[in-house]
Order: structure tokens, then sequence, then C-alpha cells
């Protein structure tokens, strides 16, 4: 078993990564995040205590871990100083954490453009965070954004912020907002280099260092194949791409590091925020189905849209992000349901389709084809055994896996770390 893992969301965000995360986090040397930033709200659970991240790595608990926020995300600094703080207030004060001096810098110019954009379009929200994560990878990639690492350098900081200012204060004045005063914005960061300054390191070279030394590695993957900005259901998607195959570019590796790729899908199916979900049910169930599941955002709090696992959905995602295992998440939410339905293809226009078509108004015309699965009674939360799990909770996971191609390596039945399967005994090698 490798060394290396990847903790890959493969439906919409939310399906379990931060639980997962923890779960080998207990064992790793350790855990990268290598895209996305605080739109991604991470949930861990163990010893009655339950936690929430968002863009610092769930590795952060175990103080044998190195923890490192990747080149590939977007990091609001204020926010990391918040979540530490946070975290110091829960007596979480012995851990190691490092920052990537490449990684882009949220910036306050950001956050107020992601919501300026998000209201002038109107009914055609996308519904982000509002964490300003939309407009800082654009920076990047307009090769207007700062760094992480231009806090060390102070002079190099006031001219790359004065340059932006210069261009950004226009389009803020523009959309009716408040423009930025540099030296306020100067100052501020300047006082949240002072906290977080002695973090940020060239990370590329600590996570290399470790690969080379035979460390075990875990990536940590924030949102979801379905809002992947290449593969996902875009518009209505985030800015990074959370596959696999940003792991290399992400954390500055080579792609010959990545072996084991764990994808994470819930049992079921939730999205937050707009956008198409083929399989979204409403009424009675779904509410039953929220209410269980505790469907409601991390970040936002907001209800989580809920429905049918996306057969079609989870073979895309997982040829696509090369998935090597799924981990089958809220497995004990479906307990109590007499039937269960699983999406193994779309209905456009009368054809079966078996992959999601590239864009949205294609996608609003599938309907779901369905097969109905026989569901069971009992409380599974307790079962830490496949092969005690009720016989029709046994056929459900065997029909994923001949559905996506893809086999179960593990199974949760409940928000605690210690309410796991592993059903692949090559896992508990990591
Ligand atoms: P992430 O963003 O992928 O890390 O997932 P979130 O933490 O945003 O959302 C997953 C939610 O499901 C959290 O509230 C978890 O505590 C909870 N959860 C995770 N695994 C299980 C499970 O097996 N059963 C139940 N009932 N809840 C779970
Ligand atoms: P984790 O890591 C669920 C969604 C937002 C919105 C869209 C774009 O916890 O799974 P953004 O702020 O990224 O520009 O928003 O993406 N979204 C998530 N949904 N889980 C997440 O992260 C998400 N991160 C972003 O709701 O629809
Ligand atoms: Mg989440």
């Amino acid at each position: 078993m490798s060394q290396r893992m990847v903790v890959v969301g493969s439906q919409w965000g939310d399906e379990g990564k931060g639980k997962i995360t923890d779960y080998f986090a207990t064992r790793a040397d350790m855990v990268v995040r290598y895209q996305g930033g605080n739109n991604a709200g991470h949930t861990v659970m163990f010893d009655g205590n339950k936690y929430s991240l968002q863009s610092i790595p769930s590795g952060i608990f175990n103080p044998a871990t190195v923890n490192v926020m990747g080149n590939g995300m977007v990091v609001n600094p204020e926010s990391v100083v918040a979540e530490l703080q946070k975290l110091h207030d829960r007596g979480i004060t012995d851990y190691k954490l490092f920052i990537s001096n490449r990684a882009a810098m949220v910036m306050p110019w950001h956050i107020m453009l992601d919501g300026a954009y998000e209201r002038r379009k109107g009914d055609a929200q996308i519904g982000t965070t509002q964490k300003g994560i939309g407009p800082a990878y654009s920076d990047k990639y307009s090769r207007t954004g700062l760094r992480i690492g231009d806090l060390l350098e102070p002079d190099y900081f006031r001219e790359r912020l004065e340059a932006a200012l210069d261009v950004k204060n226009i389009e803020l004045k523009s959309l009716g907002l408040e423009p930025l005063d540099v030296e306020e914005v100067y100052n501020r960061y300047m006082e949240l280099a002072r906290q977080i300054g002695p973090m940020i390191t060239d990370t590329s070279d600590l996570i290399n260092e470790a690969l080379e030394s035979d460390a075990k590695v875990l990536f940590e993957g924030a949102q979801g194949m379905m809002l992947c900005i290449d593969h996902g259901t875009y518009p209505f998607v985030t800015s990074s791409s959370p596959s696999a195959a940003s792991v290399p570019v992400g954390a500055g590796i080579a792609p010959k590091w990545i072996d084991t790729v764990v994808g994470v899908a819930k049992a079921y199916c939730t999205r937050v925020g707009a956008g198409p979900f083929p399989t979204e049910i409403d009424g009675e169930l779904a509410h039953e189905i929220r209410e269980r599941g505790h469907e409601y955002g991390t970040v936002t709090g907001r209800p989580r849209r809920v429905g049918w696992l996306d057969a079609v959905v989870a073979r895309y995602t997982s040829r696509l992000a090369g998935i090597t295992q799924w981990a089958i998440m809220l497995l004990d939410v479906l307990s109590g349901l007499d039937k269960i339905k699983i999406c193994v293809a779309y209905d456009l226009d009368g054809k079966e389709i078996t992959t999601p078509p590239s864009t949205i108004a294609t996608l609003a015309r599938c309907k779901p084809v369905y097969i109905e699965l026989d569901g069971w009674k009992e409380d599974i939360s307790g079962i830490r055994d496949f092969d005690r799990l009720p016989e029709n909770a046994k056929a459900y996971i065997r029909k994923i896996e001949e559905l996506t191609k893809t086999p179960v390596g593990m199974i949760s039945v409940g928000p605690d770390r210690s309410q796991t399967i592993i059903v692949d005994p090559a896992l508990n090698r990591f």
C-alpha cells in the first residue's frame, strides 16, 4: 500500500473529506491541502468533540503531523488567523502548520467583488460562499494577484498592492463599492504577516523532502469533482479543480508520486448553492434525509439540496480523478428507507446517455433513469465490520462497485472517527 494517498470529493462537495482525512491523519506524517481556500468546510469529530475547518488541513489535530497549505490554494491570512484562534480557544495549540510562499492570497477586494458579481447576476447567482475565491483565482491567472510570500518582503508587497489597487479601485467604484485605501490594507496585511510569517515557507521543498524519505503523505482535496472548474457543471462550479490531477501542480511535486486516490462519496447526493442536480428530490423524503444527515452547509449554514446517488456522476468522477477506492459516507442516513434508488443513466430526449453533457442547458433536459434496491431497517451506526451489515446494505455497496467499476475501500456509518468500516484491508496499511 502506498505511502501517498489523495482524498478527493467526487460529488458536489461536503462528502465527508474532513472525516476521511482525519481518519488517516492520525498516522500520516504530513497532510497537504492543494486547492481551494476557506470556501471549504471540513468537519472532524472524535472523542465527543466536533471541529470545522475551512482552510487549515484536517491533520491539525495530530501534533506529530506536519500540515501544509499548498501553492495551489487561495489563502486568506485573515481567515487563517481566525481559524487558528478558534482552535486555540478549544485547546488545540500543539500543531505544525506551514503555508506555501507561492499560494495566491485572498485580498479584501476579492471578497467585495465576489459579492458584487453575485448580486449583479440576479436569478443566475451561483450561490458562492462569498469568500472571494473566484476573484482571487482570476487575479492569479491574470497575473495581477499577490502571493503569500510577498508578505515577507514589505517593499515588494507594497509595490504589488499599489499596482493592484490602481485597477481594482476603478472596478470597485464602477460597481458602486467603496474604493480601498492602500495604507489601510498594507498595515492590516503587515499585522497579519507578523502572525503567520513564521509559517510561510517553500512548501514544495518540504513535501518533496518528505516524499523522498518515504514519509506518509496525505493530500486533502476540497470541494468535489462536479464543482471542478474544468469538468463540473460549469458555470455553477468553484474556481479550481479538486481532482487528484491537481495535486502535482497544487503541491509542487511530480505526478509519479500519486498512486492511491480515495474518492469520497455520500451514499446519496447533496448540493449546496445553485446549479443542475439531476437526481434531486424534494418533499417529505428529502426533508427526512436532510434532517437525518444534518445536511446544512458547514460554512454558510444553508440547507443542502438532497438527491439519490448518481452513478453517472460517480463513474465520470472516478475516471477523471483516478479514484482507486471509494469511501462511501453517511450510509447510516439511509437506514429505514423501504426502497433506495440509484441513477444509472440519463434520458436525454429519449436517448440514454451515461456521461454528463458539457452544458447545463443540455443537462437540464436530462432525466435520471433509476434502478431501485430494497432498503434495510437496522441501525448500522455501531457496525465496524462489513460482514455484519444488513444484506441489503451490502447489496447496495456491491451495486455501487458494479456500476462504477471502482471498489469500495471503506464505509462510514456515522460522523465520528470511530464510526468507520474498512473494507479493503490494504487501506489499513497507510
Ligand atoms: P467535507 O466538506 O467533505 O469535509 O464534508 P462536511 O464536513 O462539509 O460535511 C459532511 C457532514 O457529514 C459533516 O457534518 C460530518 O460530520 C457528517 N458525516 C461524515 N460522515 C458521516 C457518516 O458516515 N454519517 C453521518 N451521519 N454523518 C457523517
Ligand atoms: P467542501 O470542501 C460544497 C460551492 C458553493 C457554490 C460554488 C462556488 O466543504 O466540500 P465558491 O465560493 O467556491 O466560488 O462557490 O461552489 N462550494 C461548495 N459546496 N462544499 C464545498 O467545499 C464548497 N466550496 C464551494 O456553494 O455553489
Ligand atoms: Mg464541507
